[in-house]
């Protein structure tokens, strides 16, 4: 398997002279301070000088966060050498200071003058909050994020931390686990090409150069195919998904780059990941060829013991550590337990000095030992700069996915009075998403902002908010861990506020209705079970739908949401937790500054009942068989779908035979801007590998897309070369194959279109 491996550990990525006073600097550097010698050099170096409590400092990370931030880390530690990283969890306008308290002693008080290392979950944005991951990823922009995730570097940097535990690599297979929102999305390919660029965008060319960070591809691995969608929960992957759905987007992190990975919460066949030996060592480093370290989760070392997996911390410990997870995440049991171990004779000295030389090649890389501080922030010449803003507002737009339009958007500019109504049309914090970095409600244009800012002179905006988002009411009931869900069976009773805004949508020209979920209902620990608009929002839905007013519904979640109500005369435009430019790029999307491009990265479900629910799964033995009695198994919008202003028409798929022996088919098809606006399309290949001797693939799989700009009548080629990297899958071991015989090929708006021409491999 081919590996890039990062040029970073080369003493060119540490070029800047060492000028440390600590109290072992002599004239000459000892070579350790050299930072002209090779990474190699310095870490083979000062391993040798280090203590067994030193070392075991270097695998331990606690966590500085509000707010206690100025107490709670203890001193002493970082003094003795005895803690290696933090987790710096607190605000910017304190953090670059208690960086540099706690790097001070690090540096100047620790014998050998150690730098810590500072991490933080930067996932979509520092302060300048972008769109949610899987809003990201509805842009099927690589290079779009590749900036954003740069921007969310320089600022994240600038706030005394280096290190971002991000990007995440987990593929979103079931809508109902709260953490689909920081997915790129349910497809390995589309995941794969998007971790890769944010690593890149993380990282730069020389993550030790000032404005990047560390990289982190979490969560190793598979911790998305929680059984039921519940958070934490067990994962059952068979060995040929692991290779093809849970392993490639890690491997092209990997051959990006990435500095760091983390391990998972979820246990595989009963082996928590943190223990895992197989996936830690023989798949990461030994297939992937992945050099950095390997964190634990939030303490995912000492959760094996309530797994039932490990008896005691130190079994915990020494299991985790031998496995190949190098340090260990907030809880201490690699501080306090493998000296025991080692001195028992249960674990050889030699794997702590390896996850040792792991972590210093890090802090060498990350330029640590030569700029341990961080400069003053000046805040307002780093956080939410012009093109940061004007970035976030761009993605906004190009993540938002318009799913229904019966001719209702754009919005013309004439418009007289609109409506917003919804509890979601005027609240920033809700903006947000989960894991906002340090993103500010009062730094969000809401959609009431932005819409009254595009308004023709004279014209009105009316904002109602009709019910809130949690409200309980008539038809609503309350489980017992306090969510609300909606009765169906209950008789529907008109409140205050759903009044209020019939009221007012029966005034307007156009109603826009801003509902979803709320931001805290997706995300770590926030599964669900019904996917539905929370609160009263239905009966708001409904009610307002009743006016018969033209209707605009724009709806917020980190998932897919169900709405079995949506009206089919109203345009529908999905737009996630799209951050702090929110109202500025939807009021761009609505108003037709900005034509829709955005695409879904993963599967809208009809019900909750088809949950999970992905392209890419089987036809089975009996493919005409596969609905449910009461439900078709068809999804109500599939993976790549999304609409435009404008139409476009593909032709029939076409096979190209090589030019030469040896050189791959190409498969191409026309597409034309039937509308009337100029538009991107992002062009899709799917494939399928009609009969594999190592076991069935998929119905369909992803394997190319291009966005192409297309003017009205324009007409343009697009090709895809059928080349290995299209054709193969990995076996169980983990080898690449392509075998000689029929695929099926398809060149589409989306996934599940039509019958795929054949194409025949030959040897
Ligand atoms: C999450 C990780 C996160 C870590 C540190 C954990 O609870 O699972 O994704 O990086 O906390 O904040």
């Amino acid at each position: 398997m081919a590996v890039i491996f990062p040029s970073l550990f080369r003493p060119a990525a540490c070029a800047a002279v060492t000028v440390l006073l600590t109290p072992l600097m002599a004239d000459t550097p000892l070579p350790y301070r050299d930072s002209n010698q090779t990474i190699e050099t310095r870490v083979a170096d000062l391993l040798p000088r280090m203590t067994l409590d030193e070392k075991l400092g270097q695998l331990s990370q606690s966590v500085i966060c509000e707010p206690r931030h100025r107490e709670e880390p203890n001193p002493s530690l970082v003094r003795s050498g005895r803690l290696g990283a933090f987790i710096l969890a607190i605000d910017p306008a304190v953090s670059v200071e208690i960086h540099n308290q706690f790097q001070h002693i690090a540096v100047e008080e620790s014998r050998l003058g150690i730098p810590l290392l500072f991490g933080y979950d930067a996932i979509h944005g520092f302060r300048t909050t972008f769109p949610i991951p899987l809003g990201l990823a509805s842009t099927w922009d690589p290079a779009l994020v590749e900036r954003a995730q740069a921007v969310s570097a320089r600022e994240t940097r600038a706030a005394g931390v280096d290190w971002t535990f991000a990007p995440m690599s987990d593929l979103a297979r079931d809508a109902r686990w709260g953490r689909v929102a920081e997915t790129f999305g349910e497809d390995p390919f589309l995941t794969s090409q998007l971790a890769a660029a944010s690593v890149r965008g993380f990282q730069g060319t020389d993550p030790g150069a000032p404005g990047h960070v560390a990289a982190t591809l979490k969560h190793y691995l598979g911790y998305s195919a929680a059984v039921g969608g519940r958070d934490y929960n067990l994962t059952e992957i068979t060995p040929f998904a692991l290779r093809n759905l849970h392993l490639p987007s890690f491997h092209a992190g990997v051959q990006a780059g990435a500095l760091t990975v983390m391990s998972s919460f979820n246990a595989n066949d009963g082996i928590p990941a943190v223990s895992d030996r197989h996936q830690l060592t023989d798949i990461l480093r030994g297939d992937l060829g992945f050099k950095g370290f390997v964190v634990s989760d939030w303490e995912g070392v000492i959760e094996s013991i309530a797994w039932g997996y490990s008896a005691t911390p130190a079994e915990a410990a020494r299991r985790s550590l031998a496995a190949g997870n190098d340090m260990e995440m907030v809880s201490t049991s690699y501080r306090d337990t493998l000296a025991a171990e080692i001195a028992a004779g249960r674990i050889p000295p030699a794997v702590i000095d390896e996850a040792v030389r792991r972590v210093l090649r890090v802090k060498f890389a990350l330029g640590l030992f030569e700029h341990p501080y961080t400069p003053a922030l000046a805040a307002d010449k780093v956080f939410l700069q012009p093109d940061a803003v004007a970035l976030a507002r761009e993605t906004v737009a190009r993540s938002a996915v318009l799913l229904q339009n019966p001719d209702v958007l754009p919005l013309a500019k004439t418009v007289k009075h609109l409506a917003l109504i919804g509890p979601l049309g005027d609240d920033g914090d809700e903006m947000l998403g989960t894991w906002p970095g340090m993103g500010r409600p009062q730094d969000v244009v809401t959609l009431a902002q932005g819409l009254r800012a595009k308004l023709a002179p004279g014209a009105t905006l009316e904002v109602v908010r009709g019910c809130d988002l949690l409200e309980a009411g008539p038809r609503t009931r309350t489980l017992m861990d306090g969510s609300v869900v909606i009765d169906p069976v209950a008789e529907a009773r008109e409140t205050p506020g759903i009044a209020a805004a019939v009221a007012a949508a029966n005034r307007a020209d156009v109603v826009i209705l801003a509902l979803g979920e709320p931001r805290g209902w997706s995300g770590e620990n926030a599964s669900r079970a019904e996917l539905s608009l929370t609160g009263r929002q239905s009966e708001l839905l409904a009610a307002v739908t009743a006016t018969g007013r033209p209707l605009v519904i724009v709806t917020f979640s980190g998932r897919p949401l169900v709405i079995p109500t949506l009206p089919v005369n109203a345009a529908w435009l999905h737009a996630w937790h799209p951050g702090v430019q929110a109202g500025t790029g939807l009021a761009d999307v609505l108003f037709g500054d900005a034509v829709p491009s955005g695409r879904l990265a993963i599967t809208f479900p009809r019900a909750v009942g088809q949950l999970p629910l992905f392209y890419n799964g089987y036809t089975t033995g009996r493919p005409d068989k596969r609905d449910y009695r009461d439900l078709p198994s068809e999804p109500l919008y599939p993976f790549g779908y999304g609409l435009s202003y404008t139409t476009f028409r593909y032709g029939a798929v076409e096979i190209v035979p090589p030019a030469q022996p040896g050189q791959p088919a190409t498969a191409r098809t026309t597409v034309i801007n039937t509308g009337r606006r100029p538009a991107d399309e992002v062009v899709q290949l799917y494939l399928r590998d009609v009969a594999c001797s190592e076991g069935a693939r998929p119905e369909q799989e992803l394997r190319g897309w291009q966005r192409v700009h297309l003017a009205p009548g324009e007409t343009r080629t697009v090709s895809f070369a059928l080349d290995d990297a299209a054709l193969g899958f990995f076996n169980r071991e983990g080898r690449w194959l392509t075998e000689p015989g029929d695929f099926l090929v398809w060149i589409a708006p989306h996934a599940h279109i039509g019958e795929g021409a054949r194409y025949t491999l030959t040897r």
